[in-house]
């Protein structure tokens, strides 16, 4: 009884959450009775990434008939924390959400856990000390994408035979795991090599207005002679920092070593260009596993905690005529 009770009251909020919901959008598989409820609590759409993100989850739950409540929270952790409230009130079978930084989510998972709802952190992760506050992690392993920018730019500069080279960093929003793993990982690799100087990290919050701004300010604190290395933690930075370098008459990916993550179409179409150097890749199209996990719980079976996708690099010595289209 008090299943069907939540199904009709999950199909309510499905149907009504436009208007209860800030933001929130209803994509019912089937607007009677979905199999199951999930509600998304998405960080933002700050980049083609995100939005990539947001796409791959509404097909997958498509795909696997499920009902999904998506929130929007505009880059603010308050509306997250809304959203996932509303969430555990619409009694909804599995909450998914993307934090945007890693503290301040004890308060409202220990709720979820105690309405007994299965919680999916997706993409970025929490600081905690409770690891039964979540069921599972799904996301890139964003030590790994550091290290792989690093591990390029020590090919680079054997490569170009350098022997010193100025560096510097374009964050992401800080305290999310991107940003604080991108910058370990990267640091972790170049370490000891005394060719490399970090001469500044700035962030740029993964917006490409930002990476603009950014750009425009290490030009005019350094001049182009004082930068060789730009490495920018997401693609719609380095197209910002990218469009500023142009737009000073420089050549960047020739005068100026460029290095991004994510792997978005835009930028990979600069790199085939000669325009960047490196991209390590993040993979967005996470939707699909996550809907596995929500069906596998469905059944009551349980799931991996830690799971990331296999990622790769894409780079200025690799051949990349056949890499197929990106999609976002
Ligand atoms: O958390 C993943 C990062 O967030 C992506 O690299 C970036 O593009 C997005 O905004």
């Amino acid at each position: 009884m008090k299943h069907f009770f939540r199904r009709v009251l999950a199909a309510l909020a499905l149907a009504l959450c436009a208007a209860l919901l800030c933001g929130c959008e209803a994509k019912p598989a089937s607007p009677a009775q979905p199999a199951m409820v999930v509600g998304f609590s998405q960080l933002g759409a700050e980049s083609g990434w995100r939005i990539g993100n947001t796409a791959s989850m509404e097909q997958a739950a498509r795909r696997w008939g499920f009902g999904l409540m998506l929130d929007n929270a505009n880059q603010r952790q308050d509306k997250q924390i809304a959203a996932i409230r509303s969430f555990i009130s619409y009694q909804v079978d599995v909450i998914v959400f993307s934090p945007i930084v890693e503290t301040g989510w004890n308060n409202v998972l220990t709720e979820a856990k105690n309405a007994g709802i299965p919680v999916i952190i997706m993409d970025r992760m929490i600081e905690t000390d409770d690891d039964d506050l979540y069921t599972a992690y799904i996301g890139a392993d964003f030590l790994a994408e550091g290290r792989k920018a690093g591990e390029f730019l020590l090919k680079k500069a054997d490569a170009m035979g350098a022997e010193h080279l100025n560096v510097v960093e374009i964050t992401g929003t800080e305290e999310s795991t991107p940003m604080r793993q991108r910058q370990a990982g990267f640091m972790e690799a170049i370490d000891g090599d005394d060719r490399f100087t970090v001469i500044e990290s700035i962030s740029g919050d993964f917006l490409r207005s930002k990476g603009e701004e950014c750009m425009r300010y290490l030009l005019d604190k350094y001049g182009a002679e004082g930068i060789d290395v730009v490495y920018s933690h997401n693609d719609e930075m380095t197209l910002g920092a990218l469009d500023v370098l142009e737009a000073a008459g420089l050549n960047p990916g020739r005068d100026m070593v460029l290095i991004s993550v994510d792997g978005q179409q835009e930028a990979v179409d600069a790199l085939k260009e000669g325009r960047i150097n490196c991209i390590v890749e993040c993979t967005p199209e996470l939707g699909e596993s996550v809907m596995a996990m929500v069906d596998a719980l469905s059944r009551g079976e349980e799931i991996p905690k830690q799971n990331h996708p296999e990622e790769t690099s894409f780079t200025e010595f690799d051949d990349l005529s056949g890499l197929a289209p990106r999609g976002y």
